[in-house]
């Protein structure tokens, strides 16, 4: 195990402290006073992990550790940005609550507020969706960046990797601890993204791409880049730009998730901020996080009629790996609230276009799923991703794309949250311990017979 005793020192127990942990370590009958930090408005309690480090059986031992495989039980912050009680299904953004922001909010507003912590003032918020609108645009570099791409990239890829290219053209976004230049890079992470995520659409579907319109709004904006064609002005469908405006409210900012503890990670390593967001989009990317709303799509069409919906939910309570996609959560042990605006949504937009041909399925799924006991026992609930992929493809984004809608709206949050980080004067790079279970020290010894092997011709030809 790397380790060195040379770090600092775990803080002192202090035996005054009322509020503390008492633990008595059965190897050397010592007893340890550990306090209890209680941070949380809401009433979260922890001690602190380096709190153990003084639990040794002789003094030169390295101490003891917290071993917290996937973060079940441990805090990697404090941080003022969500609030989320799993147990009540209560989210809550800087304290107002997830229902009144999705009802009365705009997406801009909410990104303001999740990074400056109070709801804006007009001017506040004038300046803000200007400077916002007036960075919309991209380096031409970054739309040939993206034609390099085959038809049939994936748009999380090319979402990722552009991003992460955009570092490569605003050095300036290294000061990091200029307030400056966060702002700009923060204004243009949240502009451009929009822009890259249509771009991306329209390579896939090889039509040429659109550039921003400055007259309309962040969601207007976003569906003419998506959907224009000759039309001098593209006006969009005024109950598509409030769903896409709710959804990205929703999916906003959800606390020490998957990706923004990645955002989180990357960034304590001071890397820029375009870094750290492609750190976020990739970690997204994946099927048990922002992927589920496309994995959900595709449990669906496999699924294919109502009829099949015991036999599919029996294969999953099986425990062959398949799972009901779009339910269960690590945190909401009851309904997750965003599933339930969404569910509303659903109604509103169907009302409006028709219903979606498979939203039976899901219904059919979900009522079967939540009397089943397998279900129950496990508090598995639907998730905000069960029915939004269902309300995208209504409005006629390919089932790929639904996580690129995800990872515009959650930038917000991973920009809020990394200069948070950034600013938290607790916060050192993010670098956890391991329990090494390798061999010990061995000798090395030659097993080759060439280091240089060289491939054959007819072999490299074959492939
Ligand atoms: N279908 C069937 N069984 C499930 C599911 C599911 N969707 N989710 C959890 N379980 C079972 C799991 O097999 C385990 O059973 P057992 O105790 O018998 O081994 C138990 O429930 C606990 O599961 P877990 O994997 O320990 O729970 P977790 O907190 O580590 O995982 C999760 C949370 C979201 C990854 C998981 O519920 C899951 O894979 N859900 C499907 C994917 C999905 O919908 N993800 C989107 C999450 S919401 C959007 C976001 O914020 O990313």
């Amino acid at each position: 195990m790397s380790k060195t005793t040379s770090e600092a020192a775990p803080a002192a127990a202090t035996t005054q402290d009322s509020q503390a942990l008492e633990v008595r370590d059965a190897r050397t009958g010592r007893t340890y006073r550990m306090p209890i930090i209680e941070a949380g408005v809401e009433g979260d309690q922890a001690i602190r992990g380096m709190d153990l480090r003084q639990v040794k059986v002789n003094a030169g031992d390295f101490g003891l550790m917290s071993y917290d495989p996937a973060f079940m039980n441990t805090a990697s912050c404090k941080s003022a940005i969500t609030f989320i009680d799993g147990d009540k299904g209560i989210l809550r953004y800087r304290g107002y609550p997830i229902e009144q922001l999705a009802e009365g909010a705009t997406f801009l507003e909410v990104a303001w507020l999740l990074r400056n912590g109070e709801l804006p003032a007009q001017a506040e918020y004038d300046k803000w969706v200007h400077d916002i609108t007036f960075h919309t645009y991209v380096h031409e570099n970054i739309k040939r960046f993206l034609e390099g791409f085959r038809y049939d990239a994936h748009p999380m890829s090319m979402l990722c990797s552009s991003v992460a290219a955009l570092s490569s053209f605003y050095p300036e976004a290294k000061n990091i601890f200029d307030p400056e230049q966060r702002y700009v890079s923060i204004i243009r992470l949240l502009a451009k993204l929009p822009t890259i995520a249509a771009f991306c659409y329209r390579h896939i579907k090889g039509l040429p791409f659109i550039y921003p319109d400055n007259d309309l709004s962040y969601g207007e904006n976003f569906l003419s880049m998506i959907a224009r064609m000759s039309e001098p002005k593209y006006e969009a469908n005024p109950v598509f730009v409030k769903a896409l405006e709710v959804l990205f409210i929703l999916h906003a900012d959800h606390e020490q998730n998957c990706s923004t503890n990645a955002v989180r990670a990357v960034g304590s390593s001071h890397v820029d901020p375009f870094s750290a967001v492609a750190a976020g989009i990739a970690a997204l990317y994946g099927p048990l996080h922002g992927g589920a709303n496309e994995a959900v799509l595709r449990m669906i069409e496999e699924i294919g009629h109502p009829k099949n919906i015991p036999g599919f939910i029996e294969g999953v309570k099986g425990g062959k790996g398949q799972r009901l996609m779009g339910f269960g959560h690590r945190v909401y042990k009851s309904y997750d609230p965003r599933a339930r605006i969404v569910k509303q949504l659903a109604d509103q937009v169907f009302a409006e276009i028709g219903m979606d041909k498979d939203l039976e399925i899901a219904m059919e799924l979900e009522r079967i799923a939540l009397s089943d006991d397998y279900f129950i026992s496990r508090k598995l609930y639907p998730n905000v991703d069960f029915y939004t992929g269902l309300i995208y493809r209504s409005m006629a984004f390919p089932t790929d794309f639904f996580t690129v809608l995800f990872a515009v709206a959650r930038t917000a949050g991973w920009l809020a949250q990394w200069e948070e980080m950034l600013l938290d004067k607790e916060q050192k790079i993010a670098r956890p311990r391991q329990i090494y279970t390798g061999y010990g020290e061995r000798p090395y010894t030659n097993t080759l017979t060439t280091k240089n092997p060289r491939t054959k011709k007819k072999d490299s030809l074959r492939r």
